[in-house]
């Protein structure tokens, strides 16, 4: 039962208190006032509204820039709606003249941006390091038009992501969702064709994030949330004792609906209580590698392990 909780959920991503580490991230869930409604009715601690997307507005608009209605109508039903902090999304790969959308969801009210580097690089010319360099320059460029927090999305696919990561932060980052889930199509046998194909994720997808921000919490000084196969409150307790700040959900709302966070925040406590962590903030970092003076080293010996162990 949530009254008989005593252990204290609540955490600090972005600079925002939050009342606990569950928020729903970018979905079709989030692009509605009732449903957002419906979400914070349900616990969650913050939203992560849907995508403004680069190709709405082209990399560099003619004349004055404008929100797309539908979208400045979005953010200030739910800012008008909710008490919890909303989150507004970009979502591009140039550091054209569409950044400026970002000042003008600070003026309509977003307490935070989450940006949405999202791209498969396809041209053969193209470096990983000049890859690495557009999405420094994106959030620089941000960083020096707002001052409401930003976070920054980005997918695990880099050779070095320590050094990404440590490089967002001297680009004045606020924060690290980890990681994009690539759209991977399939091809349709009967017409031959592309079929994008949206796939729900399981909570198997949670390892490779919980690898990283277990490598990352207390090496990099931002905050670090977790989006990509929440489902359990496993998932959930692990994420944090690696170090997250938040935890998002999508696939699991959209699979089991917003109850699930109500189911979801009361096994955390209740988890918490059993265990005998005082708050989400005592178990936070209770297994980072931030006390393991070479990781590289570290992730070498559990892969021998494993092979050894024939798991
Ligand atoms: C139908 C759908 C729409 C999504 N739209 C967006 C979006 O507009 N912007 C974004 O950054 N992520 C978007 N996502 C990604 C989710 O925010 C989330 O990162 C991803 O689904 C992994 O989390 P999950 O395992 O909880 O689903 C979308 C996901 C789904 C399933």
């Amino acid at each position: 039962m949530l009254g008989a909780m005593k252990a204290d959920l609540r955490t600090t991503y972005l600079g925002l208190g939050l009342a606990s580490p569950l928020v729903a991230s970018s979905s079709p869930l989030t692009g509605d006032v009732d449903s957002l409604r419906v979400l914070e009715d349900a616990g969650v601690a913050a939203v992560v509204l849907p995508s403004v997307f680069e190709e709405e507005v082209g990399e560099e608009p003619a004349g004055p820039l404008e929100l797309p209605p539908a979208y400045a109508e979005l953010l200030a039903g739910a800012k008008s709606a909710l008490r919890i902090p909303v989150i507004a999304s970009l979502n591009g790969t140039t550091s054209g003249g569409w950044l400026r959308l970002a000042e003008l969801l600070q003026q309509a009210g977003a307490d935070a941006l989450e940006l949405n580097v999202y791209a498969v690089e396809t041209d053969p010319y193209t470096s990983g390091a000049a890859v690495e360099e557009r999405t420094l320059r994106i959030v620089h460029r941000i960083k020096s038009t707002v001052r409401i927090p930003v976070a920054v999305k980005v997918s695990p696919f880099y050779t070095a992501f320590a050094h990404v990561a440590d490089r967002l932060v001297d680009a004045r980052a606020d924060g690290i969702v980890l990681f994009n889930r690539f759209l991977q199509p399939d091809i349709d046998l009967e017409l031959l064709t592309v079929a994008p194909h949206l796939k729900l994720s399981s909570s198997d997808e949670i390892r490779l994030t919980l690898r990283w921000i277990a490598i990352l919490r207390g090496r990099i000084p931002v905050s670090l949330a977790a989006t990509g196969g929440v489902h359990d409150v496993e998932d959930v307790v692990k994420l944090i004792a690696v170090g997250a700040d938040a935890v998002m959900l999508a696939s699991a709302l959209l699979e089991r609906g917003p109850a699930v966070v109500g189911e979801l925040t009361a096994e955390l406590g209740a988890w918490l209580d059993a265990h005998g962590y005082a708050s989400v903030a005592a178990l936070r970092g209770a297994v980072s590698s931030a006390g393991v003076t070479d990781p590289a080293a570290f992730e070498r010996a559990q892969y021998i392990a494993a092979l050894e162990a024939g798991v």
